[in-house]
């Protein structure tokens, strides 16, 4: 067997100086804010798979049971010899892709990309071991910044699945998707696994568990502040907020100080104050429609070939031929 390899494009260094940056950023708007990737460190990659086991998590395990129906035909039509994936985390519902690419398919090479090298670490080592005739080459990078450091060459697949796509506002996603456009040569595909909207009663316990793990979630982000940047959050001093916002068509989450109080961020020489009851937002969960979504690819210049979607249309799978 060989071993998975690790190509590090972000270093603890890069990664401080663009959390510092962002820090400054957000901390200082009004109203306040943070980018979701901040969630990642291993203790947030590991909340994150708890999060997937949740009874009120709906979008895994419906996006692995669509995964399973339709990856035959996935696999037929994307001929694919490099499957590339974005936000790859622990590459749970990949080992379908993986499977169905692999066997009497072309498939060679498995590139899983992520911000949290614990996470990848762990996943590309794993899927080494578990697929002996694939090479694996992890990348870790910011996939917001840049996909110029993704492999070349071999008929390739992007895949981006989870609804990951969401936690990026327009803007950012209309970016996103064409740089997706011009890493891929004309004819290679992108795999999207997008949340649908649905019934805010079913997607906002989704973001607001009874156990309570989505709020540690949540506070995490204060947790890799303290520790990145030497700051002095009281992380249960802010509560969990998620709500759906009906115009924007997203899930908010947000966190809310419980009290006013002054947090110092020594390593920025930043001191930032929070009234009571003001809440910094720390991700978007925006879930879409059908349309909006082709539309969206047609933009960053992709034509949609297929859309499958769960039976109680919660989740979409969309293969995406770059044009
Ligand atoms: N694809 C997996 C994991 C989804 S969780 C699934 O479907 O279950 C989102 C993943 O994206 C995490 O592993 C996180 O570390 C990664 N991520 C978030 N923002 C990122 C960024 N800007 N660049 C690279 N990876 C990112
Ligand atoms: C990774 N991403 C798709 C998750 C989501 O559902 O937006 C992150 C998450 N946030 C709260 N729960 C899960």
């Amino acid at each position: 067997m060989t071993a998975a390899t690790l190509e590090i494009h972000l270093t603890d260094d890069d990664l401080t100086a663009a959390l510092r940056s962002d820090v400054r950023q957000g901390l200082t708007a009004s109203p306040k804010w943070l980018p979701p990737k901040w969630f990642y460190d291993a203790r947030g990659s590991e909340l994150f798979e708890q999060i997937t086991e949740l009874p009120e998590y709906y979008p895994t395990r419906t996006e692995r049971a669509l995964l399973e129906s339709v990856v035959g035909e996935i696999a037929a039509v994307a001929q694919a010899e490099v499957l590339v994936e974005l936000g790859a985390g622990s590459a749970a519902k990949t080992r379908l892709l993986l499977d169905a690419l692999t066997t009497g398919g072309p498939l060679k090479t498995y590139v899983p990309q992520d911000v949290s090298v614990s996470a990848l670490r762990a996943s590309a080592d794993e899927v080494a071991a578990e697929f002996p005739g694939l090479a694996v080459h992890g990348v870790v990078s910011d996939f917001t910044a840049t996909l110029d450091n993704l492999p070349r060459g071999g008929r390739r697949m992007i895949a981006f699945l989870g609804g990951t796509i969401g936690n990026l506002v327009p803007a950012e996603r209309a970016q996103f998707l064409s740089g997706v456009h011009d890493v891929l040569e004309p004819g290679e595909r992108l795999l999207l696994g997008a949340g649908l909207v649905i019934d805010p009663a079913i997607l906002v316990p989704a973001y607001d568990d009874a156990a309570g793990v989505t709020a540690e979630f949540n506070r995490n982000v204060l947790h890799v502040l303290n520790s990145r940047l030497a700051a002095n959050f009281a992380p249960e001093k802010f509560a969990h907020v998620a709500l759906w916002d009906e115009e924007n068509e997203w899930i908010e989450m947000r966190l809310e100080a419980t009290e006013a109080m002054s947090v110092t961020i020594a390593d920025l020489d930043l001191t930032v104050d929070f009234a009571a009851g003001e809440r910094l937002r720390t991700e978007i969960s925006a879930k879409f429609r059908p349309a909006g979504l082709e539309k969206e690819l047609a933009a960053a210049g992709f034509g949609t070939e297929r859309v499958w979607t769960d039976p109680r249309d919660r989740f979409a799978l969309v293969l995406a031929e770059r044009r």
